[in-house]
């Protein structure tokens, strides 16, 4: 007498394994189900298949034949439903014309964006690019820089003090002594970075703010060497008919100072142009001879200017900016508007 458990066994694997084929939700469900029934090792019905000469032999031939047709059934039931679910997505609900979803995209910051395309050009005219410590001691910050103690800048007033004579540097010009203390020269760096001071927080100040230091030292460096490298720099940064001019100012690390202006022409997109004000861009000077003695060099031998600017303020006036908050509170709504 033959044994109907292994048919039965057999129709609800079946029934079983079509309704797993049928609602796979996409390609890789259906590969799972057509592994589970179908592998060649470990699939179910496979496994049957194999273990036929285990059963009495008079239920073989049913057996297998019923299995073969399992087999089968569920082989194309995948078919079909892979074939469906690669067909017009339309069909299971997504609409195919519905535009792409924008993807967030990030963007250096308006004033990262100025300190590279500064950079950049003195890079291209021949400069390397130096850094030094934000944390630094009063003889870098100050005295090196041929700044007495009792000098106003150096007072608690207006700089941030860490321990003893450790401070917050309240400029970059601190890199000019130890860049000049690690290397020989002929020097020509650019070295951009975060300085600290006790400002109050408003549209024009904030007590954490970035600053770009220039320095070259050289024989035979002059007023004019300065003068023609930052007219360069300024056709090149804010276009060919940019001009700049001098005032005398002063700094204890440089003798003789200078400020620096620049005036700007603007195209208007009808053609017109009209000139901006004089605009002031930095504190600069030649290098005061002490300051080149402080760090090691003949000052009979070796001449240099150097000078100090300010990125954020440069970005305020290249993007009509009027608060330099709006830098630092990084409303992304804001700061997107920059992006490039
Ligand atoms: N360190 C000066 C400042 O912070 C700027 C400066 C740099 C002036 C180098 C002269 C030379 O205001």
């Amino acid at each position: 007498m033959s044994d109907s458990k292994p048919i039965e066994a057999l129709n609800a694997l079946e029934a079983e394994a079509l309704a797993a084929a049928e609602s796979a939700p996409d390609a890789e469900a259906l590969e799972a189900v057509r592994v589970t029934y179908l592998g060649r090792s470990e699939g179910r019905i496979s496994v049957i298949l194999r273990g036929l000469g285990q059963l009495p032999a008079e239920d073989r031939p049913a057996v297998g034949q019923r299995a073969n047709q399992v087999k089968a059934a569920l082989a194309a039931v995948l078919e079909a439903r892979a074939g469906a679910l690669s067909g017009p997505a339309v069909e299971s609900g997504l609409d195919l014309t519905m535009p792409g979803r924008p993807r967030w995209q990030g963007g250096l910051h308006p004033i990262t964006q100025a300190i590279d395309e500064i950079w950049h050009i003195f890079r291209d005219l021949g400069f390397a690019r130096a850094r030094g410590p934000e944390a630094d001691t009063e003889w870098y910050n100050f005295e090196a820089l041929n700044t007495p103690l009792d000098h106003p800048a150096a007072d608690e007033q207006d700089t941030l003090y860490l321990v003893d004579s450790v401070l917050l540097r309240s400029h970059t010009s601190p890199v000019q002594m130890r860049t000049m203390e690690a290397n020989e020269p002929p020097i020509r760096i650019i070295a951009p970075g975060w300085v600290y001071r006790r400002d109050t927080y408003d549209a024009t100040h904030t007590p954490a703010f970035m600053q770009i230091e220039g320095l070259v030292i050289d024989e035979d460096i002059t007023f004019i060497d300065f003068k023609a490298t930052l007219a360069e720099f300024a056709r090149r940064y804010w276009g060919p008919d940019t001009q700049i001019r001098f005032r005398p100012s002063f700094f204890p690390f440089t003798e003789p100072s200078a400020e620096v202006d620049v005036k700007r022409v603007i195209r208007r997109p009808d053609g017109t142009q009209y000139e901006t004000d004089w605009l002031e861009i930095m504190g600069s000077g030649m290098v005061d001879p002490n300051v080149i003695a402080n760090a090691g060099y003949d000052p009979e031998r070796y001449t240099g200017w150097a000078f100090g600017m300010g990125p954020g303020r440069i970005a305020m006036l290249k993007h009509g900016v009027d608060d330099l908050r709006t830098f630092f509170e990084n409303d992304v709504r804001f700061l997107g508007q920059f992006a490039q």
